[in-house]
Order: C-alpha cells, then structure tokens, then sequence
C-alpha cells in the first residue's frame, strides 16, 4: 500500500506570499522532505537553521516562500496519525514547549472536526429514520418504548407522545396467543433477530397487519441495551393477493362450468327439441301427454340454470348498445313494486347527468334485479333499500386499492340494503355458482354468479362491502363510452 500526503490548505500569509504556479497536492509520503519526516518519525521536527544541510530535506518548488525556521507535528487522534501540520519563520528559534503547544492545539482542533462529522453522521442517520416509510420502533431492554418515527404516528394513530413510555403491547390486537408474544421475547433476548407478521390494532379500533424484524441492540461487552423494531404494514398488499386469488378462482370455476354447460345445453336442447316433436303429434294418450309436458317443464328449467351458468361464464352473446342506468333503475323499479313487502322503503337517487354506458339492456335490467332481490331476501321485515347511480373517476390510488380496475372515467351504481349483512366467510364465496345460504328451494345460488359474468364482461368490477347486523352495499363499475373526438373534414 502506498501511503499519499495529501496537502489540504495554507493560512491566508502563505498565500499572499507562495508563487508556486502548480502545486502538487498530492504526493507520496516517501517523496516528502520534512514535513513527511513528522509522520514516520510519529513525532515534531524542529529545524531553526533551515538553510543550513539537512538530510531529511527534499528541495522545494520555485517560488516557496523562503524558509528560516520551521516546525512540522503529526497530529494524533486515537493515536492514529490523521494529519501533519507546519509551521515556519517564528522570530526566534522553535522550541519543546512550541512544538507541545502546536501538537495539543491540533489534536483539539482533530477532536472538533472528528466530532462534527459523527454529528454530522448522526443527523443524516435521524433524518433517514425519520423519513422512513417503515415503522421503527426502539425500546431499551425491558421492552419501554423510547423512540417512534413518524410512519408509527401515521399507522397507529397514536402520537409520539401516547407511546413513549409505553410497551408495544398497547398495540396488541388479540389475535396473538401468549406463545406467540413468548416466543418473540425468547428469541430477541436471546440475542437473536425475530422476524413475523402481526397483526395489530390501531387507536382507532381497526387492525392492520405489519411485516416486523425485531433486533436487540448490544454495547461493548456484548449487554443488550435497546430492542429496534422496523415494520412495514402490508395490509393493503394482503388484500390484493386475497383478491386476486379470488379473481383466479372465479375465472377457474367459469372455464369449468362455461365447458360443462355448453355441452349441457346441446343435450337439452336435443331433448327438448324431440318433446316438442312428439307433443305436436296427434292422438296422444291424455296420461302420456300429460307426463311428457311434465318432463318438457324439467327439461325448460333445466335449460335455464343452463343458461344463467353460461351467462357466468361469459358464454352468450349479447345485444350492445348505449345505454343510461336510470332507464334501467325506473325499470326495475316498477317491477320491484309488485314484489317488495310494503315495510321496505325504496329509494332511488339517481345523478340526472349519468355517463351512458355500453351494454345489454336486457343484461343490465337482470343485474339490478338479482342485487335488489337479493337485497329484499336480506330484509325480511322492515328496512330501506337504496338504488344509486353516479358519475365516478378512478385514479391509479383506487386502482391499486381494487385490483383490475382500470383508471377512467365509470358509471357506478350502488344497491345498498339494511339487512341481515355476511360474515366473512360468506362474502367470500357469494360469487361462485350455487353458493346459498338460503333454504333448499329459495335459491339456486346463481343470482350473483349471473351478475358477476356481466359485469365482468363488460369489462367492469363489483365489489361487495357487507357489515352483520348492519347491511351490504353492492358497487358495480361500468366503464363510460369515451368519445371519440370527430375527424374534422378539410374539403
Ligand atoms: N344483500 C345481501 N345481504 C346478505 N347476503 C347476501 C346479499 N346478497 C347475497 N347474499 C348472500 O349471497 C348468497 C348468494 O347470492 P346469490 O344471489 O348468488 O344466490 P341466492 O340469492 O342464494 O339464490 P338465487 O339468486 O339463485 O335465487 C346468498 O345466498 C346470500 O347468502
Ligand atoms: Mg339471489
């Protein structure tokens, strides 16, 4: 290894006085003449006769000042040489107490540099903690909290000032046992690094799950001092997984029910089309006529389901054209007057200046149906049903939140009920063919599997928002028509 000098500055008198054009700056140390000598004799060089020979001198460049007297200290610092320092043409000769002050003086002036770049140091280090996204949390070693940035404000919803002090548990949501709090404790007081997911609970009630890396923070002799938590809520990253899962799902289950009932529907239609030949023949005994009527009814209904899982499915064709949801909306409205018990309000609110859409009327119409009927099935009593039509512009934010929902400009209608609501579980599988919670006979449980294959054929999203107890809003996105601006005709 090469060991460079690297001269670093002059005071202001050298300056007014040093012609040297091209000072070379940087040298290697067994190139330097004296002021190098300080260095490998780790010690000051005094010389008070400097014209006089001198072994250790190296020549200097034209135009240096004149030396008479000159005085060179390493400068230490954890007695490691950092620097050199010299000094030249005192009046009187250097002396023992000179190059002691010289070196005192520089190793204090060291010690406040070296001090105001570890502060320095430390205010990038806070600075970046502080901006962090991610959670960090220090405790000392008992678990106390003593420092929070400002993402666990964001996230918790406590300030700084309601968690110091306190111990992580404040955040606790329940859904951990003591063996999980155990064996995290276990293992960081143990020196180790714990990683996991929680899932925690914020001032406000709602819970949040956060990728954690708990880290003990050990002193000179190996004590641990403090505990460093950095986390990250993946929350909303959960959520997109869970939806496209469900997505996957669904699109699983369409290709598989769309190929059964295709073939399906080619059968009843062959046995239907044979009972429609036979019943249009004369002469047939009244009982046979009668039972093969019975089985042309089975074999219709059959042709239905058929039908609805092919809609699912995304199989049939359809009759586009521009439609506005609040011709559908009264539609449906005066054919849900016959049917809805008398104690269900409805009400409708709908924005006068709807985007128009692309779709099946016919389509549309069964859409808001299935939702409506679904929602009075909910409401076996009394409650409000609420038929919502607006104009809606997702951005990317929104498109991040649902997954698959392109930004652009939507027509959103809403059914909100306050019904009986699902649970979780429920509201998971509410889309799949057959899935009911109704009693044998109510319900096939192709209603939602209907709407889902439309909606999504025309290229929009549902999203379902259900509280137990509460009620359940169902929001279906249909995307707008966008113009296409005229091409102007130059002639
Ligand atoms: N508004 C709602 N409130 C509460 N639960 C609902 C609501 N809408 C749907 N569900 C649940 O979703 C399930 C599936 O609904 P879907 O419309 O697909 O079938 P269904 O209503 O049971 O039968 P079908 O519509 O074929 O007669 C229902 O059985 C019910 O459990
Ligand atoms: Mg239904």
């Amino acid at each position: 290894m090469t060991q460079v000098f690297t001269l670093i500055g002059y005071s202001k008198e050298v300056f007014k006085e040093c012609k040297v054009d091209d000072y070379k700056r940087i040298r290697k140390l067994e190139e330097t003449g004296l002021w190098g000598e300080a260095v490998r004799q780790r010690k000051a060089i005094v010389v008070n006769d400097y014209k006089a020979p001198n072994r250790f001198k190296k020549g200097q460049p034209e135009g240096h000042v004149e030396l008479l007297r000159y005085l060179a200290a390493p400068v230490f610092y954890a007695d490691r040489i950092v620097a050199t320092v010299g000094v030249a043409n005192k009046e009187s000769d250097y002396n023992d107490t000179d190059s002691m002050q010289l070196s005192l003086l520089m190793d204090a002036a060291w010690r406040i540099i070296e001090s105001h770049a570890a502060r320095e140091q430390e205010r990038k280090l806070i600075t970046a903690v502080e901006q962090s996204a991610d959670s960090i949390v220090i405790t000392d070693s008992s678990g106390t909290i003593i420092y929070v940035n400002p993402a666990v404000e964001k996230i918790t919803g406590y300030s700084k000032r309601e968690l110091i002090g306190q111990n992580p548990r404040v955040l606790k949501s329940g859904e951990h046992d003591q063996s999980f709090y155990k064996a995290l404790w276990d293992t960081i007081t143990d020196g180790k690094t714990w990683s996991g997911r929680f899932v925690n609970r914020r001032k406000d009630g709602a819970t949040y799950k956060e990728e954690a890396t708990i880290s003990p923070v050990l002193n000179g002799v190996g004590k641990i001092t403090n505990f460093v938590a950095v986390k990250r809520d993946v929350t909303k990253n959960l959520e997109l997984q869970a939806q496209l899962f469900q997505a996957q799902k669904m699109e699983a289950i369409g290709t598989l029910a769309g190929g059964f009932a295709h073939d399906f529907n080619n059968l009843l239609q062959v046995i239907l089309g044979y009972l429609d030949l036979i019943l249009s023949g004369q002469d047939l005994p009244a009982q046979l006529q009668a039972n093969l009527e019975e089985i042309r009814r089975a074999a219709r209904s059959g042709a239905d389901l058929v039908k609805r899982m092919l809609i699912f499915s995304r199989k049939t064709s359809t009759q586009i054209e521009s439609v506005n949801l609040n011709t559908i909306v009264e539609q449906v409205r005066s054919l849900l007057g016959r049917s809805m018990p008398k104690l269900i309000e409805i009400e409708l609110l709908t924005d006068t200046d709807l985007w128009a859409i692309n779709a099946d009327p016919g389509q549309m119409e069964q859409v808001l149906m299935n939702l409506a009927i679904n929602a009075r099935d909910a409401m076996p009593d009394v409650g409000r049903l609420t038929i919502e039509t607006q104009n809606i512009v997702l951005d990317e934010e929104h498109h991040n939140v649902h997954l698959g929902v392109k930004p652009g400009r939507y027509a959103l209608l809403s059914v909100t009920d306050t019904g009986t609501g699902m649970d979780e579980e429920t509201a998971k599988h509410i889309f799949e063919p057959f899935f009911t919670t109704k009693e044998a006979g109510k319900g096939t449980g192709l209603g939602l599997s209907v709407v889902y294959g439309i909606v999504e054929q025309q290229g929009g999203k549902i999203i379902c928002d259900s509280q137990l107890s509460v009620g359940t809003t169902f929001n279906v996105y249909f995307p707008v028509i966008e113009e296409v601006p005229n091409a102007q005709c130059h002639t």
